[in-house]
């Protein structure tokens, strides 16, 4: 019997998306066709500008494409409503932004635990283990809005890793820091699609980092080359 191919965690389908930049449609991304098998890991290189962070943001639901399907874990997101958006973010997913959106007023414990706490699970070994592989253990107590860049960049991984993500999609995650602290991010995320089975769609610039990844996708005036 011929063996199935597995069914794709994220799949995309002729998908198109453009701004408009006053009175002119401005076309960032073309017919897209790309699939994302589970622990599959994906690295996303391309100029500033071309596109990823909204291919990005389709996949997890914060914009909408113009035309073309979604389907996550073989469901079809055009069905879906903000209940169902906001159900696959809590249980499956993890994001680091571009910008980290980390929660200003809390303090470092507090953001990761955010995740869990919708979950309804509680601190555990992993959460500590984050902190720990992440060199942010003595930060814990702090308000994140008094750290750096650097710092708040860790977190926002700490935080987006907390539930084991089915997917996790890392914008330029190690962007913000040195040689040393990106290797050992790069190590987590392997670990964290090797262990939990998840897959990753990470943006970067940084070649050492995309070599971490099994895939590597580039997207280019709208089109995504492998
Ligand atoms: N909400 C928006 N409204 C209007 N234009 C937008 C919006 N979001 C993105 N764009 C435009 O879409 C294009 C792609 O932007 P995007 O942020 O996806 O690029 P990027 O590849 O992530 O770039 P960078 O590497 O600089 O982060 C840009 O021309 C940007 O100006
Ligand atoms: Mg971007």
């Amino acid at each position: 019997m011929p063996s199935q191919a597995p069914r794709p965690l994220v799949q995309l389908a002729r998908i198109s998306k453009g701004f408009n930049d006053g009175d002119q449609y401005h076309q960032v991304l073309d017919a897209i066709e790309l699939r994302i098998n589970r622990a599959e890991t994906v690295a996303l290189t391309g100029p500033s500008g071309s596109g990823k962070s909204t291919l990005l943001n389709l996949i997890g639901g914060f914009e909408y494409p113009d035309s073309g399907k979604l389907w996550l874990d073989g469901a079809d997101c055009s069905l879906w409503r903000d209940p169902q958006w906001s159900r696959f973010r809590r249980q499956q997913l993890g994001v680091v932004f571009q910008q980290f959106n980390l929660l200003t007023p809390l303090n470092v414990r507090d953001n990761i635990a955010f995740p869990l706490a919708l979950l309804g699970q509680k601190w555990n070994d992993w959460c500590d283990y984050l902190l720990y592989k992440l060199a942010i253990v003595e930060l814990v107590n702090r308000p994140v809005e008094q750290l750096s860049g650097g710092q708040q960049q860790r977190v926002a991984i700490a935080r987006a890793l907390a539930h084991r993500p089915a997917l996790l999609l890392a914008d330029e995650p190690t962007g913000n820091l040195d040689a040393e602290a990106a290797e050992e991010v790069m190590q987590l995320l392997c670990m964290l699609a090797a262990d939990a089975g998840s897959a990753i769609l990470m943006v970067t610039h940084s070649n050492s980092a995309a070599q971490y990844m099994q895939r590597r996708w580039h997207l280019q005036q709208g089109k995504v080359h492998e």
